[in-house]
């Protein structure tokens, strides 16, 4: 299974058997000019976080072109519908649905959601990707919450994707509480350095992390994650 990042909160994971794309912020994002085009990706699932430009992206073009199953809240599926896709699997926060490449959950995110236009794009969510005894946390656009002890009560979390970024997210402080609750076995940062609102300095983010016993790994746009 690889995890591949294309920079900002966007990444696609192989399974294998399918590709999943999260948050395809590809058009306009300055991390990806170089690695890739909305054009090159082929998914057979599109995951959203939430509505937001820098999540949203390229899904309705990416979508129709391949095809893919678009999964997210059900205030994003019905948009999708409405734009004359119809190949969406929805669901809110809490839930989970088995598919034949593996199992995703929606969990709680703190944050806010709405469309480009303007369209109220329903609860925030992060998600727990379950594939071939891998356990994938990508908690989406969110401050540390409470309720993330449960979350790594409940789960061996193999990869923790947190945000990083501060100003609309966590930063690199908070990203260590959520570590400290999450215990994943890997930490990858993302949601920062893309805009001056959330530049970060990524290496005192790694000390912090090495420092709180947590093992990171930094990845630059186009770099692959074996799993
Ligand atoms: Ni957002
Ligand atoms: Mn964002």
């Amino acid at each position: 299974m690889q995890l591949t990042y294309y920079g900002h909160a966007a990444f696609q994971i192989d399974t294998g058997r399918a590709k999943i794309l999260f948050d395809p912020f590809i058009s306009g994002n300055p991390h990806t000019a170089d690695v890739v085009t909305a054009d090159e990706l082929s998914p057979d699932v599109i995951v959203l976080t939430h509505a937001h430009g820098d999540h949203w992206g390229d899904t309705m073009d990416i979508a129709r072109r391949s095809g893919a199953l678009v999964v997210a809240n059900i205030e994003i599926t019905n948009y999708v519908q409405a734009n004359g896709h119809d190949h969406v699997h929805p669901m809110n926060t809490g839930g989970a649905s088995n598919f034949e490449w593996g199992r995703l959950k929606q969990t709680y995110a703190c944050h806010s959601s709405s469309f480009p236009d303007g369209t109220y794009g329903g609860n925030p969510n992060g998600y727990l990707l379950e594939v071939a005894n891998r356990c994938v946390y990508a908690a989406g656009d969110t401050c540390p919450f409470a309720e993330m002890a449960w979350i790594g009560e409940d789960h061996a979390i193999d990869v923790a994707l947190l945000p990083i970024g501060d100003c609309f997210t966590m930063g690199p402080e908070d990203s260590i509480r959520a570590a400290r609750m999450l215990r994943p076995a890997l930490v990858v940062p993302v949601h920062y350095n893309t805009f001056p609102a959330i530049t970060a300095d990524i290496g005192k983010w790694k000390a912090l992390m090495d420092e709180a016993g947590f093992a990171a790994r930094i990845l630059s746009p186009g770099d692959v994650l074996t799993m």
